[in-house]
């Protein structure tokens, strides 16, 4: 039987939403990693470390018992961030980054920044802190073509924000081009980017190719082939700039199934075996420890976990749905097989 036996790994960009959605979807989570990035995208969105304690108590006292697993905290960037909320932020044990969602780009983000030269004060404030900055990288210009969104903000605003503020550490979160990866790797070491799962197995074929398929629909969206190949160079060249982030952003299956239907993939149920799946397929296995364990770890300067989980090659097929009662989430992959199963 083939093995695979890693560092046990972290994930650098995820959403465990609250109430019977996080009950549902953070065992998960917990069972693969040893810790996560969690977003402030909730509905009132977490923007004050207080806050932040409130979220992680609930999130803490969601997990199963016995489980080790450490929920490490984000704040979500408003107009209205107090300086002094960026003081407590350095100050606190569990906040370790803040959040920017451009106004209006994805899933509640009304709060976030419509006028970015606004926020400057508070992105010296992160910079004079040393406290990450993780952004969402996409232009909410409406007349802008939304497979385009992230490469005009990359090519407009975050150029302009690592120039003015060339200290700050920035994670571009969930890169889907080949113009971010390129933009990352030309820019210095405090500049790294995530990379989804599903942004490794597919193109924009998956969504749209001979029916529209509403659970490969996530913000960034999933772009064409070259992209994808990109973004596979990028995660298993071994650059630690480039680090595991599932975005995994669970939406209930009729919100997803709709005339209208909610962008996020939920893929934590088999994250890291996703990950497998797409490393062996580039034959790239010996580099997913350092991608998924090793380089979030270093640039969040964060101790590296030392304990391990080991994977199997072992098909197993997911289910089409998790959840009970009135909560049914669709993962990614439902129904099909799998090639590698943690053990
Ligand atoms: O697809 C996405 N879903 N992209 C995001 O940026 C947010 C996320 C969510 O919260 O559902
Ligand atoms: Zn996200």
């Amino acid at each position: 039987m083939k093995t695979l036996t890693l560092t046990k790994p972290d994930d650098w960009h995820i959403h465990v939403r609250n109430a019977a959605v996080l009950k549902t979807v953070l065992p998960h989570t917990a069972k693969q990693f040893g810790r996560a990035i969690i977003m402030p995208n909730l509905k009132p969105p977490v923007t004050t470390v207080a806050d932040a304690l409130n979220y992680r108590e609930e999130i803490l006292s969601a997990l199963p018992d016995e489980t080790q697993f450490e929920p490490l905290m984000t704040l979500y960037l408003t107009a209205q961030t107090e300086l002094s909320e960026i003081k407590k932020a350095a100050e606190s044990e569990f906040v370790h980054a803040f959040k920017m969602y451009p106004a209006g780009a994805t899933t509640n983000s009304d709060a976030g920044v419509a006028n970015i030269c606004g926020i400057y004060p508070l992105l010296a404030e992160l910079e004079k802190y040393d406290i990450p900055l993780l952004i969402h990288g996409e232009v909410t210009d409406p007349l802008s073509d939304i497979f385009d969104r992230e490469h005009l903000f990359v090519k407009s605003t975050l150029t302009e924000i690592v120039d003015k503020f060339p200290n700050l550490r920035i994670v571009l979160e969930h890169v889907t081009t080949t113009e971010a990866v390129e933009f990352v790797l030309s820019a210095g070491p405090n500049i790294a980017a995530t990379i989804t799962p599903q942004h490794l197995l597919y193109n924009r074929n998956a969504l749209l190719a001979g029916g529209i398929r509403p659970h490969y629909y996530c913000l960034p969206i999933i772009k064409r082939e070259s992209h994808r190949q990109s973004l596979i160079k990028a995660a298993t060249s071994g650059n630690p700039k480039f680090f595991l982030g599932t975005d995994s952003a669970p939406h209930l299956t009729h919100t997803k199934e709709n005339a209208c239907g909610c962008a996020g993939c939920f893929s934590a149920h088999a994250a890291i075996e996703l990950y497998a799946e797409a490393f062996e397929l580039a034959n790239a296995l010996d580099k997913l420890e350092g991608f998924a364990s090793f380089y979030g770890a270093d640039f969040y300067h964060l101790p590296r976990n030392t304990d391990t989980i080991t994977l199997e090659k072992t098909p197993w097929s997911v289910p089409l749905s998790y959840g009970e009662d009135e909560i049914h989430i669709t993962p990614l992959k439902a129904g099909e097989e799998i090639n590698w199963k943690i053990i």
